[in-house]
């Protein structure tokens, strides 16, 4: 069956057409990887991958932070176009990832969570999907301090750090809080957006990467960056967590500050890309691109992150002209994202069965670059999702 299905991609890429539909596209390149999360007997969870090899480096159900990411591809697909297969594929790949919902070791139980069972319970509304995600935020809120009025992203014996990334895992507590009414859950994930919002920003709403904290006192300590080009400079996956995390916060309080906040980043985003028909950015909005002597590695994952939180805080602009404004830079930034330059597409030799190539984990040159990422495929169909249902 993987072979037939390689051999169907194999005839889309020969075809050679310019304008990709990326959600069919999905269902071939994600096909494969069914059946290779099927032969591994549910133990595949591709994390990133590179272009020319045909294999994913993968995690399991229960550990690292990515893979969340392959459940939630399936079930944009299952949200863009749902049929027998495609739900019972969406349910196979989500179920194992469920035990992640007791860990309170990390704070990436968020991303695991919602982009598996989150996606599940917005779609099928079945109690036990609420369990799970109502136990993730139960194990996420214990690593929130009273003191910080944060929750606690890596753990560090020398530190309290918080990174920017940590605003998307408040959905889950957000979440959870609405269907239990559990007032707490609320009150942890509006005091983290609250104090994030004080003081990981710089004055033009460029985002720093990691703020430590005393946790004694609870007072700053140092901003840092540890996937960024410096600690004074605005990492773009960063950047992009703010928009999309910021956008989540208002969603479930409509608190202003939190849309003021949201549209900031996303203005700073907008007049940092690297010009007016180039909207897909480089791994660091401060990373010296135009020198002649660096190579610098655009990063898809922080323009598909950004392009969905765009789609969604396109509906909570307060005036019709920044609406349009966002959904046209939003589509436009998909269009980009779906052509050959960026899909794992056309006649490059490529094998990995994927969306996104040009994804940059960070920092470079030390991590992985001009690779294909999770979240990258994920953030992608999700905007373009998002799109098809305005
Ligand atoms: N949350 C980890 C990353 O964005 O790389």
């Amino acid at each position: 069956m993987t072979a037939l299905l390689y051999f169907t991609s194999l005839l889309l890429v020969c075809r050679g057409v310019s304008s990709i539909d990326v959600m069919r596209y999905a269902s071939v390149q994600y096909s494969i990887l069914y059946y290779e999360f099927v032969d591994s007997s549910g133990t595949f969870y591709p994390s990133y991958g590179y272009p020319l090899d045909d294999e994913w480096k993968s995690t399991t159900a229960t550990n690292g932070w990515t893979q969340g990411f392959f459940p939630g591809v399936l079930w944009n697909i299952v949200a863009y176009n749902a049929t027998r297969e495609s739900l019972k594929r969406a349910i196979d790949v989500t179920t194992p990832t469920a035990a992640f919902a007791n860990n309170t070791g990390t704070h990436d139980v968020g991303f695991v969570i919602m982009s598996g069972f989150g996606n599940a319970y917005r779609l099928l509304k079945l109690s036990e999907y609420l369990d799970v995600i109502v136990t993730a935020a139960r194990s996420l809120a214990t690593r929130y301090s009273p003191i910080v009025r944060c929750i606690r992203s890596w753990n560090s014996p020398t530190g309290y750090l918080v990174i920017i990334d940590n605003m998307m895992n408040l959905e889950l507590l957000f979440e959870a809080s609405n269907q239990t009414k559990d007032q707490t859950l609320y009150n942890i994930a509006w005091q983290h957006a609250n104090r994030t919002m004080y003081e990981h920003f710089r004055s033009d709403n460029s985002s720093y990467h990691v703020v430590e904290y005393n946790e004694t006192d609870g007072s700053v300590v140092r901003k840092y960056t540890a996937q960024g080009y410096a600690d004074w400079s605005t990492w773009s996956r960063g950047q992009s967590w703010a928009v999309h995390g910021f956008t989540i916060a208002y969603r479930y309080t409509k608190y202003q500050p939190f849309l003021d906040k949201a549209i900031g980043a996303a203005n700073y985003v907008l007049t940092h890309l690297p010009s007016s028909t180039d909207l897909v950015t480089y791994w660091d909005y401060d990373a010296p691109h135009n020198s002649t002597l660096a190579y610098q590695p655009r990063d898809t994952s922080a323009a598909a992150i950004f392009a969905s939180a765009l789609v969604e805080l396109s509906q909570y602009a307060p005036t019709c002209n920044l609406k349009d404004s966002f959904l046209a830079n939003a589509k436009a930034i998909v269009d980009q994202l779906s052509t050959p330059q960026y899909l794992i597409y056309g006649d490059k030799d490529y094998k990995l069965p994927a969306l996104l190539t040009n994804g940059t984990m960070g920092p470079y040159p030390k991590s992985p670059y001009d690779v294909s990422l999770a979240y990258g495929d994920y953030y992608l169909t999700q905007a373009i999702v998002r799109l098809a249902k305005l």
